[in-house]
């Protein structure tokens, strides 16, 4: 290759991410020459539908895929299309011809990052996925290199600008579910199915890929103990704001017993814990590391901006191997890792209940409770209906095993003046 010859991009989709790619490339189009040595230029772009109106000049369309990423003039593929199909298989083509690749397939790397990586090693070619995880916050290169040399003893994320944003608008506005998941979807946070944000789908994917950097064995998505945010409500919020808490959709993962609990569920996070205060789009990673001890990384987690701000930092990374004649080596995902079941995990619970407002039903909930080892650490009470004697309890337990908690619940609920188990979350403390 000449020494001033472009380096040749081909882009595979063009939605919200691939858009801002290609316009990340022309507008910073000097500094990126200037950073790479020699101009990245867009040969190809394929989609699927060549009938759509589009921000980029027509002749780079195609909707042969396959063929774009044959062509033997192209140096780097883009994968921005999503989803596993036709994105794995474009992607495994690419890496068995040695052309790099970057993706900001989340659900890809991580149902098949393990083999994807290890392909593109058989191949001494690049496969980079900064973008799949918490949009332009770099997480991946750090846990890759710079905390490489850490035990990480706690990964607790904000993964999802969706679901964060549904629930902040609810705790700050009083705004209702429907409207909150409307305006993400507006914004372009939201995937083009919301069961794979609201359900925590989206933000599993990202704890399996951000674990099995972090733990250098690969995390099975489908064992990561995953509840979305759809049971929280307004009082919830309320209590849990009263209490000292926030309610977040937290992704954790850590250490037990020589393998690893990693769980996606709406949380009670006090209000002191850095990740409380991390709002709307935002996404946040906190972790603790034996030598380097607490760290938190935020920044915006979704929207076409800042993920293209992580696609072409990694495409400039790509662009820069190429020109030296290079690859730089894909970390190796270790063997799969038997994660533990949610029944041996040890936290605290915040949990509401209904009930018939008379004498002794406190006394009765505390019995049931302390006879499967569940202490009470904090109490919260209001009369919901004077004349149909009706109130409304919620606790928080101190820590206990989340088998002898469910145990527990059931017994409370079986109690004659319990009218409604209405809700229960994990704490963190
Ligand atoms: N739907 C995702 C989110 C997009 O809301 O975070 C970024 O992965």
């Amino acid at each position: 290759m000449p020494s001033s010859a472009a380096i040749r991009v081909a882009i595979l989709g063009f939605g919200t991410v691939g858009e801002g790619a290609y316009r990340m490339l022309e507008d910073n189009r000097e500094a990126i020459t200037r950073k790479v040595g020699r101009p990245v230029e867009v040969v190809g772009i394929g989609v699927r539908d060549l009938t759509r109106s589009r921000t980029a000049p027509r002749s780079l369309f195609t909707n042969d895929l396959p063929k774009l990423v044959r062509r033997e003039d192209v140096d780097v593929v883009l994968e921005l299309i999503g989803g596993l199909d036709p994105a794995a298989s474009l992607v495994e083509q690419a890496l068995e011809r040695g052309v790099p690749v970057v993706t900001a397939n989340k659900e890809l790397i991580a149902k098949q990052g393990r083999e994807l990586l290890s392909l593109a090693g058989r191949h001494h070619v690049d496969l980079h996925f900064e973008a799949a995880v918490g949009g332009g916050i770099p997480l991946v290169q750090p846990l890759k290199h710079q905390l490489a040399g850490n035990d990480v003893l706690k990964l607790i994320g904000i993964l999802n600008g969706t679901t964060n944003t549904i629930l902040t608008r609810m705790a700050v506005d009083g705004a209702g579910f429907d409207e909150a998941l409307r305006e993400a979807q507006e914004l372009g946070y939201a995937e083009a199915d919301p069961t794979n944000d609201v359900d925590g789908y989206d933000a599993a994917y990202k704890l399996a890929i951000l674990g099995s950097i972090a733990f250098g064995r690969q995390v099975p998505v489908d064992q990561v103990y995953r509840e979305g945010i759809r049971r929280v409500s307004q009082v919830d919020m309320h209590f849990a704001d009263v209490l000292g808490y926030a309610i977040k959709l937290l992704a954790i993962i850590e250490p037990a017993h020589e393998t690893l609990f990693a769980r996606v569920h709406p949380t009670l996070i006090p209000r002191t814990h850095p990740l409380a205060g991390v709002d709307g789009v935002y996404n946040a990673v906190w972790l603790h590391g034996d030598f380097v001890g607490d760290l938190m990384f935020s920044g915006r987690g979704a929207g076409s901006d800042p993920t293209a701000s992580a696609v072409i930092g990694d495409l400039i990374g790509v662009a820069r191997d190429v020109v030296a004649g290079q690859s730089g080596q894909p970390i190796l995902w270790g063997e799969p890792i038997d994660l533990l079941p949610i029944a041996d995990l040890e936290t605290s619970y915040y949990v509401r209940l209904n009930v018939q407002d008379r004498p002794k039903v406190l006394g009765q909930i505390a019995l049931e409770f302390g006879h499967h080892d569940v202490g009470l650490s904090a109490m919260e009470m209001r009369v919901i209906d004077r004349k149909r004697e009706l109130g409304e309890i919620v606790f928080l337990t101190h820590r206990c095993r989340e088998s002898d908690f469910r145990a527990g619940l059931a017994s409370v609920a079986a109690l004659d003046a319990i009218v409604e188990v209405c809700s229960d979350f994990r704490v963190e403390a």
